[in-house]
């Protein structure tokens, strides 16, 4: 194992952005793989420091505050805090679990920044930016927003068409538009400073091919960066905007640190604040190993513009290792904060309560290690019932009960002659405790996992063939031997499951009264301590899932993605970034005529049951009535709207939604907040608002 060299271990787990509540890809992606190999270093007795934080800068957080109509400071208080709590409920156990608004990172990356400028490290360069002259600012790629040049998709941003995916820069755009105002932006010039990445593009490439035991997505995906057409590209620091860490030169009053640039050095401010006198020696001494855990779309950052920002400063590490996961999917499709297609981890918590453990074994057991993988929640309750339950906790179950009724609770001794299943079973315990190091040292968790179940399931056979329940009447002193390698067996697993399943494997400690012990002296201490100690009851480790639970999961995903089609239906408004929606091209007088847009008057309206957006409408259009539902619930009473006069597009393709087929589709005006509103009545539309 090349960590020999090493004396301590300094691992990381990306800082998410806090713009918004955590989800099982997060969990899955990042932080339970980091959390499992921590908690397994621990137990080893390494020196190891777990450091992770919030990302409060960047556009992320402004868009988010722009959406809401709130400040930066409100999203990053909520959502910190908020993520903070979901990482501890779940046993994510960071030593620090800091955030990018401290103080000391914003010291911690100027300084970084000046060393780098100091030593001529970046390229000051004049380039031209859209600048907003109404805003009076200049703007972030994603606050542009124009027509997609290669998919003609009219709402495109300057970095992204999310409709055809295409990445694009702001000049790419064709009639771009200000999200803030919806005035053309007009180019500028600004100054701001650059990391040559094209000229460090050798250094960057050999510190990449000298790392051994690298996944091959990663190494791949960083050859692929290196390899690229134009190859490595210089690539600005700096940005002007308001919301970020200033950058520390009179001349750039104004601008602020590149959120990729300051992030990572947020490990380091962390590592600050965690250890305030002796942080140096996890940063700046050769013999810390840092290893990074993030997910795939971080690769670039981490491998490739920090290790060479590192070196460039001159006085760090550089990143060892950096087990990147790919994606999880929700049920066949990609999770999406926007589209609200995720399982939140605030949500789980409340829906099954106490049980993390399930939720982490899950994850685990199909975590995107080297390809994207898919959460169901079928597979979910699957392997909680028939693995979690039926194999783990019925092993220790059963060996728990029968000690208490017929032993008094007190272990027995195990075999003065073992058997050959005896010491077959043995084998199988010693061998796991190896195995499962090994794996989570090459960061195969997935396998790892299943080792640790090989070991229960090992247990479980053997209490099939011996029978102890029917030994305590034909041979009680065999029972007795049977039920004390169970002992043993079950007090290895409640010490080699921690790293995965830290609240079953505690509360088992607990009530058996055993200690933590180091990794490596489990087997050995199971077999001469167990023995002869008394146990009290666990209680039942895991519980089943039942089918009716599952369903509702499902049930609220259906509904999500329901509302989601119709909330996409009714919403062809611009995102809610805007003031106003930018003007669209020019359409030729045909288009227009092809849509027949009808003053229609609500008859009757009503809620859709089960569902938190949808109503369904009758709407009289003159010549006929029409059912229309509508993802407008958020936004009217059913009771206000009835009798009110609505824009309908009346010759829209019917579609089925909830089961109800709509046939049609009404228009209404959205303000800046993305509050709908009546073209008529009190607390109507403002002029300017979009309409449809
Ligand atoms: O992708 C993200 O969520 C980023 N906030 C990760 C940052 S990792 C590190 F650099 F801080
Ligand atoms: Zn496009």
């Amino acid at each position: 194992m090349n960590s020999n060299r090493f004396k301590r271990q300094l691992v990381t787990a990306a800082l998410p952005y806090a713009n918004g509540p955590l989800h099982i890809g997060h969990l899955a992606g990042c932080y339970l793989p980091a959390d499992i190999y921590v908690r397994y270093l621990r137990s080893k007795g390494e020196e190891v420091a777990f450091v992770c934080g919030s990302d409060e800068h960047g556009v992320a957080i402004t868009i988010k505050a722009r959406k809401e109509g709130i400040e930066p400071r409100q999203v990053v208080d909520r959502y910190h805090a908020q993520m903070r709590d979901s990482f501890a409920a779940f046993g994510i156990d960071f030593d620090i679990y800091g955030r990018t608004t401290d103080a000391l990172h914003a010291e911690t990356a100027q300084s970084f920044f000046k060393t780098l400028y100091d030593k001529g490290g970046f390229i000051e360069k004049t380039s031209e930016q859209y600048f907003d002259p109404e805003a009076q600012q200049f703007l972030a790629d994603r606050y542009i927003t124009g027509t997609c040049p290669v998919c003609s998709f009219e709402r495109a941003y300057g970095d992204q068409c999310e409709n055809c995916g295409s990445s694009l820069s702001p000049n790419d755009l064709i009639n771009p538009k200000s999200a803030l105002s919806g005035a053309t932006p007009e180019l500028r010039p600004t100054l701001n400073w650059y990391l040559p990445l094209d000229a460090m593009a050798p250094k960057i490439r050999s510190y990449i091919e000298s790392r051994s035991g690298w996944k091959p997505t990663v190494i791949g995906q960083c050859r692929s960066w290196l390899d690229s057409g134009d190859g490595l590209q210089a690539r600005s620091m700096t940005r002007d905007m308001d919301w970020g860490v200033p950058v520390p030169l009179p001349e750039a009053e104004g601008k602020v640190l590149y959120v990729w640039f300051d992030a990572p050095i947020g490990y380091i401010s962390a590592t600050r604040r965690l250890f305030p006198t002796d942080w140096e020696r996890w940063w700046k001494d050769p013999e810390t190993r840092l290893v990074h855990f993030i997910g795939k779309d971080n690769i670039v950052f981490h491998c490739i513009i920090f290790p060479g920002m590192l070196m460039e400063h001159g006085d760090y590490i550089v990143p060892d290792q950096v087990p990147a996961n790919e994606f999880l999917n929700l049920e066949g499709d990609k999770i999406s904060t926007s589209r609200n297609w995720a399982v939140w981890l605030h949500e789980y918590l409340e829906e099954f309560p106490d049980n993390q453990d399930a939720l982490r074994y899950t994850l685990c057991a199909s975590a995107p290690e080297s390809k994207d993988n898919d959460f169901t929640w079928k597979d979910f309750q699957a392997r909680n019932n028939n693995e979690l339950v039926a194999v783990f906790g019925n092993f220790v179950n059963r060996v728990s009960v029968l000690i208490r009724s017929n032993f008094d609770g007190v272990v027995p001794a195990l075999p003065a002659h073992p058997t050959e299943r005896d010491a077959a079973l043995f084998e199988v315990m010693e061998t796991a405790g190896v195995q499962i190091g090994q794996s989570i040292e090459q960061y195969r968790f997935r396998e790892a996992l299943s080792v640790l179940m090989d070991l229960a399931r090992a247990g479980n056979k053997y209490l099939a063939e011996e029978e102890p329940w029917k030994q305590l009447k034909t041979q009680p002193s065999r029972a007795a031997e049977v039920l004390g390698m169970g002992a043993v067996i079950s007090a290895a697993l409640a010490q080699w499951s921690a790293p995965f399943l830290p609240f079953a494997a505690a509360r088992l400690r607990q009530a058996w009264g055993l200690e933590v012990w180091s990794w490596g002296e489990v087997a050995r201490r199971a077999k001469t301590e167990v023995p002869g100690i008394r146990i009290d009851d666990p209680g039942l480790l895991f519980q089943k899932i039942d089918d009716a639970a599952i369903e509702a999961q499902k049930t609220k995903l259906d509904r999500r993605k329901a509302e989601m089609e119709a909330a996409t239906a009714v919403d062809s408004a611009p995102s809610a970034t805007l003031d106003f929606a930018p003007p669209k091209p020019a359409i030729s007088f045909d288009d227009f005529g092809k849509m027949d847009l009808r003053v229609g008057r609500v008859l009757s309206a009503e809620r859709v049951p089960k569902t938190d957006k949808l109503l369904k409408l009758e709407v009289d259009l003159g010549y006929e009535r029409r059912t229309v539902v509508s993802g407008i619930a958020q936004h009217f009473e059913p009771e206000q709207l009835v009798g009110k006069s609505v824009t309908v597009l009346a010759n829209l393709a019917p579609r089925t939604i909830k089961g109800i087929e709509s046939q049609g589709m009404l228009l209404f005006a959205e303000d800046a907040s993305g509050r709908l509103h009546l073209l008529e009545g009190e607390g109507g539309a403002r002029p300017g608002s979009a309409i449809g």
